[in-house]
């Protein structure tokens, strides 16, 4: 029955002029003309349920480049929750809608579990240099693993010239760098501005899973960063977490899960400051069972 949902949705917007690739082969061979006349392509790799945040790293890739590529998998081997994995938001016909408001000619990549997988669905162990280990890798073991390889995997698909990524995983964004540099792969990583809500609220896919109070009471995640922020210039880090930590305290709709203020490049915790190093602040919440992560930078 849900093989015969996903048909008929694809079927539907095939009906829309618009290209999904479903299969490497498909898109290698329409990517194939592209690279053969030198021409350049941007990537923008996502999971789906399409945010502004998102159309802006696609707008960003046409800017720059000749072809762009978007790919929507929710990929099972960043997910330590079953149930996370299993809510996490599928809008695909709504997503081709978005991108084709962007521009008619972006490719869509979207592909199956099995074509991505091809039955075995495990993930490479990585060695990140340590900042795996921090944050959302201690809090979300084997996440960047996951994150890794399938990064890894799209990007041998489509052979990028520049890939997208939003600011908003910052500590994801920093691993994808490491990845590149370590498996000398050739592709330029661009790093881009978090889209927020009129409220704040960091613009996510799991917002979609909000309701209408808990979207409007998350303004307490940035406005709690701006006031960390502030703080942080008077006060010592130590300091500026426990703020943070009483603040929390008191809501009964949000639980902090960590605030971190790290050195923005090895992403290891501040303990003292240091006049020299660029300092970014880092937290994720939970509400009603979902999953919030926000960042700011302290410099
Ligand atoms: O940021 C995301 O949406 C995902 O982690 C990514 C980079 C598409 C890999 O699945």
């Amino acid at each position: 029955m849900q093989l015969f949902t996903k048909i008929v949705s694809l079927h539907r917007i095939t009906n829309l002029f618009v290209m999904v690739f479903t299969t490497e082969a498909e898109l290698s061979n329409r990517l194939k003309t592209i690279s053969d006349t030198q021409k350049t392509i941007g990537f923008v790799p996502t999971m789906g349920a399409l945010h502004d945040g998102h159309l802006s790293l696609l707008k960003q890739s046409i800017k720059d480049n000749h072809f762009t590529v978007i790919s929507i998998f929710v990929n099972p081997t960043q997910f330590n929750n079953t149930e996370d994995l299993k809510k996490y938001p599928r809008t695909l016909e709504t997503d081709v809608e978005k991108i084709k408001s962007v521009s008619d000619s972006i490719l869509i990549f979207a592909p199956s579990v099995e074509e991505m997988y091809h039955g075995k669905t495990i993930s490479k162990k990585f060695d990140f240099d340590g900042l795996e280990n921090q944050m959302e890798g201690k809090f979300r073991p084997g996440h960047f693993d996951g994150v890794g390889t399938i990064v890894k995997r799209l990007f041998e698909i489509v052979k990028p010239t520049k890939a997208y990524f939003g600011e908003k995983d910052f500590q994801q964004l920093q691993i994808i760098r490491k990845l590149v540099e370590k498996e000398k792969l050739k592709v330029e990583i661009i790093g881009c501005p978090i889209f927020r809500e009129k409220n704040g609220l960091a613009m996510s896919s799991r917002n979609a899973r909000l309701n209408d109070v808990e979207k409007k009471e998350a303004s307490i995640i940035y406005n709690t960063l701006i006031k960390a922020k502030e703080y942080f210039g008077t006060k010592s880090a130590n300091e500026v977490s426990k703020f943070v930590k009483k603040t929390f305290s008191k809501s009964n709709m949000f639980d902090l899960e960590y605030f971190e203020i790290a050195d923005e490049k090895t992403l290891v915790s501040c303990k003292r400051k240091n006049k020299n190093k660029k300092y970014r602040a880092f937290i994720a919440v939970f509400v009603n069972n979902i999953r919030l992560i926000d960042t700011i930078s302290f410099n």
